[in-house]
């Protein structure tokens, strides 16, 4: 009789302490600000403290996919108020002109990104307002309505992003509300 090997399950490999940090700075950022702005500087804060540890995210987390920029989600709050993601891109790899469905802070673990920035005068929302190369360390934060963007891998190596964004990403899938058409 042939019998069957038991099905081998690997369970995901335990958070590092430095994401155990940036959890614990998130939540409590998120959960006890008082108005956008401050929320937004506290889970801008908690990022700056751990972007650049080299533990911070496992080898699978930082894998890229050869077609498009990868997105790995890497946690959501129990009630879905924020969640938390890596982008992996190779090089000339980029997102399509977007806003999003929430605030979002951003910050570059690896490699370089570059932000080209837009906003909307007189219904044509691809009025370019500048572009900027940002490298490993650099943590921004958007508040919509005015994170209308497209962002790129800026250099020739792989780069990586951290982002935090305040919506449920295991139910909406992306942190993108619309594309923008590119000129
Ligand atoms: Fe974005």
């Amino acid at each position: 009789m042939l019998i069957q090997p038991a099905p081998h399950f690997e369970p995901p490999p335990a958070p590092s302490a430095a994401f155990r940090q940036l959890l614990a700075g998130v939540d409590g950022a998120v959960r006890g600000a008082r108005h956008p702005q401050e929320l937004l500087d506290g889970v801008t804060g908690s990022l700056r403290e751990v972007i650049l540890k080299r533990d911070l995210l496992t080898d699978a987390q930082k894998l890229p996919d050869p077609v498009r920029y990868r997105q790995h989600l890497l946690h959501v709050a129990e009630d879905g108020l924020y969640s938390i993601v890596s982008l992996v891109w190779l090089p000339t790899q980029e997102t399509p002109v977007h806003d999003h469905l929430s605030w979002c802070v951003v910050g570059v673990h690896q490699g370089i990104e570059r932000e080209t920035s837009y906003r909307c005068v007189g219904g044509d929302c691809l009025t370019e307002l500048g572009q900027g190369l940002n490298p490993a360390g650099t943590v921004v934060g958007l508040l919509p309505p005015a994170d209308i963007h497209k962002v790129a891998n800026g250099g020739e190596d792989l780069a990586i992003s951290l982002h935090v964004y305040g919506a449920d990403l295991s139910r909406c899938g992306s942190s993108i509300l619309r594309k923008y058409p590119a000129n």
